[in-house]
């Protein structure tokens, strides 16, 4: 007969071999980078697509033969048992409702950034988990970068003296495609339901997440102040040009100045302002410069995949690397910008457009000095007294957690 032992142990090498079943919620957009990478994990064996949901279909062969197609998520569910892990990679506004939907299942929940589209709906969100006891992964793959250990190394080491300060600086560039590609697009509601679509929520919010993560600031407890300056070039509703200055609750500023209306996109950074040098984390690379008067090195790591550290969570108890509770901070952050007046339009004569038609983008006349400038002194545009930086900071009311 097996003892306790031993059964233990065959029940782990089974969860070891057995393939996770998975369903994907939202096939197309960034749903395709999930399905890719789905792809990947079930040539390993690792495991099973079994069912998508999207109200549009698939592409055909987009999908491996195991998975079943349906129109929603509450169809699938209720056709499919025993899911392991549910992926949401659908439009912000969606997030909420499939997120409780799938945690009302016996599965882990992948759940795409930013996590939802207000603090009272990540409050209700975190509830769920906590009832539910399944881990829920919020997807900002750069906080899977190996190159955040080593910056806690060189942290310890003293390497670039005191950490004085942390900026975030993105310029990319969006055209008008960008914002007509889906109806959620540049919103900040659609009919009374938040969607919270702007630079540093959505495009850009990686680089505020990975700012906070080096800052240590996790929960809504490590934050002390928020303030917004939100502007927008772009004929829609959200900000596409933004400062976001931020107090962790141990004093450290953290600025982030990002726009999606530069003349060319290039990767964006997470500065480490030290008081004998700085470290820059190209996050989207892996790449982590160091400059101090010893010179200066540059190197690039690996990176662990989130899905398949939610499974290892599952399987083996592996803490998550994007947990809900740790997107807390980054959920003020939302909120802030949530609740802030509407974004100020930046004067057409400080825009120059490019291109033609659905291909032309706003570009904001000399932004890229404009970012480096509020990042390094911590200020806002209308600080440094740009031209059309007619708005103001707007501090947010941090709620007593
Ligand atoms: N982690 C990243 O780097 C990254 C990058 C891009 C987008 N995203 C996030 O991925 C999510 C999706 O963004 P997108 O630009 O791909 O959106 P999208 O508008 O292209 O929609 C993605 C898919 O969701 C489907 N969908 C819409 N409502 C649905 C519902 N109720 N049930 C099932 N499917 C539904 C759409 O039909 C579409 O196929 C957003 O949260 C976005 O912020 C993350």
């Amino acid at each position: 007969m097996e003892t306790a032992t031993e059964a233990a142990g065959s029940a782990a090498a089974a969860s070891a071999t057995t393939p996770a079943r998975v369903a994907l919620v939202g096939v197309h957009g960034f749903g395709t980078h999930h399905l890719r990478n789905l792809q990947r994990l079930q040539a390993a064996g690792s495991v099973s697509l079994v069912a998508v949901a999207d109200p549009q279909p698939p592409a055909p062969g987009a999908l491996p033969p195991s998975a079943a197609i349906y129109q929603g998520l509450e169809e699938l569910l209720t056709a499919t048992r025993d899911l392991d892990l549910v992926i949401v990679a659908t439009p912000i506004q969606t997030h909420a409702p499939l997120a409780l939907a799938a945690l009302a299942t016996d599965a882990e929940l992948y759940l795409e950034k930013p996590p939802v589209a207000s603090l009272a709906d990540f409050n209700r969100l975190c509830t769920a988990a906590a009832r539910s006891g399944h881990g829920v992964q919020i997807g900002f793959q750069s906080l899977g970068s190996h190159a955040l250990g080593a910056i806690e190394e060189l942290l310890a080491a003293g390497t670039i003296g005191t950490l004085e300060g942390i900026s975030a600086t993105g310029r990319w560039v969006r055209d008008r495609a960008y914002y007509t590609r889906s109806r959620w697009a540049g919103k900040r509601s659609i009919n009374g339901v938040d969607v919270v679509d702007g630079v540093a929520t959505n495009p850009l919010a990686h680089a505020v997440a990975t700012a906070l993560r080096i800052a240590g600031a996790r929960t809504t407890a490590d934050l002390a102040s928020v303030e917004t300056e939100l502007y927008r070039a772009n004929d829609i509703e959200s900000d596409d040009t933004s400062v976001i200055r931020i107090r962790t609750a141990s004093g450290l500023p953290i600025t982030c100045a990002l726009t999606i209306c530069a003349a060319e996109s290039v990767e964006p950074y997470v500065t480490l302002q030290g008081s004998a040098g700085t470290a820059v984390f190209h996050y989207t690379e892996d790449r982590l410069t160091v400059e101090t008067a010893a010179g200066r090195t540059e190197e690039t790591f690996g990176r662990d995949d989130l899905a398949e550290n939610l499974l290892a969570h599952r399987g083996h108890g592996v803490p998550l690397t994007s947990s809900l509770a740790d997107s807390g901070a980054f959920m003020l952050v939302l909120e802030a910008i949530r609740t802030a007046p509407p974004p100020a339009p930046i004067d057409p004569a400080c825009v120059r457009w490019e291109g033609e038609g659905d291909a032309a983008h706003a570009v904001v006349v000399g932004i890229e000095e404009a970012l480096e400038r509020a990042g390094r002194q911590h200020a806002t545009f209308s600080e440094i007294g740009l031209p059309w930086a007619v708005a103001a900071p707007v501090a947010f009311d941090i709620p007593a957690s």
